[in-house]
């Protein structure tokens, strides 16, 4: 045993029981949050892939509904998206709004680990995602000549007035288009040459289209998940920022410029909600790594989601970037006690270590943001006493983050990619830090500056434990100026 056995976390999306990985055919409809997932009921490692199914009024609290898709003659049921036909374009809801979910169907075609075949397939319901039906005709778009050919995204899209597919093709992007959600036709391919093509495959994109907050005009964002390579980072997410026109996508950055929705291990499939009221674009992603996804300890499940978040777009020195920040819905839906962190100047060249203003509560939920002088140093301890998770550095050059995970409980055995610590520079030319962090059972997560940077990372210690110990959050040496934050607990 590497580690005390995982506590379900509060506030994240976990399954019932077994084996879960991406999130899938995320959909508001009818004042319902529709959450599915990749899941294998009867394992607690990845297996034949069903679709499990749960819905939510407020993106936290969720109930668990049946099953939603089996796997059949065609094949495992892979990763996919959702849509609300509100027309009844594809006709099968007699004239009335209904839910479609696109998926592909993996099929296992010889003895060997790379003999299998993917198309992609339809499954619509009409009682508000209560029962699912296959669709006969299925697949709608068949065996391509190449294996991997998955993770169906679809969209509308009002300026062609086309319904888009974006699919993920070996490494780089396929966009179809079609009238009637049943016949799609090929109309471009992005990604060769441009941003990252480590070994695995590129799979699960999304594509969307956002303002640019303080700015004018808007920007098409393409997200693509790099999948696990043998190079010791894993599976993680990069986005590109540019145009699509309803049938091409052009990135606006150098075609070698990769970008990434989250700098630290954990953070893949990250999908966004289709139809979500007032225009908001809210993702999930799956908080693990193909890296070490099999071998995390389990307690009868296995995987949790992100807190649901907003994406805004920014507009830096650098160019347009992803903003996230956790959905308002965290702070509201909760008995929360709140503890103001203290403020004000802190001595130059003092030391001066903050402590929680109760003892032994749970952090779930906090802000800080602060000044910080030439020179300066701030540790942040946000999951456990004895070592920061996060650091940050003034230096002559610039802002410096230092973000450091160890093999917890003395042991680095579970897996030897599981540790890490690496440094990252703040592009913009800022000396002010603004962060937002949520703790729960077995994750910690970062959102810094504007949540520009996202840390997203498995923390295998029991919380509870920890918490009991936890007397300090902040160690501060060199000037800095706190201009505010408070931490909210779970009360
Ligand atoms: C991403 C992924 C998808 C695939 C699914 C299978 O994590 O590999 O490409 O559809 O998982 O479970």
């Amino acid at each position: 045993v590497y580690a005390p056995l995982p506590v379900r976390p509060l506030l994240h999306f976990t399954p019932p029981k077994a084996w879960m990985n991406d999130p899938n055919g995320l959909v508001y409809f009818d004042g319902e949050y529709h959450l599915f997932y990749q899941y294998y009921p009867e394992g607690l490692e990845w297996g034949p892939m069903h679709w499990g199914h749960a819905v939510s009024r407020n993106m936290i609290d969720w109930q668990h509904l049946d099953v939603a898709l089996f796997p059949d003659e065609r094949g495992m049921c892979f990763s996919g998206s959702a849509i609300v036909d509100h027309n009844d374009s594809s006709g099968l809801f007699d004239g009335q709004p209904g839910l479609l979910l696109f998926y592909t169907a993996h099929r296992v075609s010889g003895s060997a680990a790379e003999d299998y075949e993917q198309d992609q397939c339809i499954a619509y319901s009409c009682d508000k995602g209560r029962s699912w039906q296959k669709y006969a005709g299925n697949p709608v778009i068949p065996v391509p000549g190449f294996r991997d050919f998955r993770d169906p995204k679809v969209i509308w899209h009002e300026a062609s007035q086309y319904w888009i597919m974006a699919l993920a093709c070996g490494q780089t992007i396929r966009f179809y288009r079609s009238e009637n959600l049943l016949d799609w036709s090929l109309c471009s391919e992005f990604g060769e040459h441009q941003g990252s093509h480590t070994e695995g495959p590129w799979e699960c994109p999304d594509l969307f289209e956002l303002p640019v907050e303080g700015g004018t005009g808007s920007r098409w964002v393409l997200v693509v998940g790099v999948g696990a390579g043998k190079d010791s980072w894993g599976s993680f997410t990069q986005y590109f920022i540019g145009d699509f026109d309803g049938t091409h996508f052009h990135n606006e950055n150098a075609p070698d410029k990769v970008l990434l929705m989250d700098h630290s291990r954990d953070f893949y499939a990250v999908q966004s909600w289709s139809d979500a009221p007032d225009n908001r674009r809210i993702v999930i992603a799956w908080i693990n790594n193909w890296l070490y996804a099999n071998k995390i300890p389990e307690n009868g499940w296995r995987g949790m989601m992100t807190i649901p978040r907003e994406i805004r777009l920014v507009a830096t020195t650098e160019g347009v970037r992803i903003g996230q920040r956790f959905v308002p819905e965290l702070g509201e839906q909760r008995a929360w006690q709140r503890a103001m962190i203290a403020c004000g100047a802190v001595d130059e060249g003092g030391q001066l270590a903050l402590t929680m203003a109760q003892e032994s509560i749970k952090p779930v939920h906090g802000s800080i943001s602060f000044a910080m002088q030439p020179g300066s140093c701030v540790d942040l301890y946000l999951s456990q006493p004895e070592q920061p998770d996060l650091t940050f550095r003034r230096t002559d050059s610039g802002l410096i983050m230092s973000y450091q995970r160890a093999g917890q409980n003395g042991d680095d055995a579970f897996d030897r990619f599981f540790p890490c610590h690496f440094d990252l520079p703040i592009i913009q030319s800022q000396a002010s830090v603004t962060l937002e962090w949520a703790s729960d059972n077995g994750s910690l997560e970062l959102l810094i500056n504007d949540g520009i940077y996202s840390l997203t990372s498995l923390q295998l210690c029991q919380s509870d434990v920890v918490v009991d110990n936890m007397q300090k959050l902040m160690v501060v040496s060199g000037g800095i100026e706190i201009t505010g934050g408070q931490t909210n607990v779970l009360g």
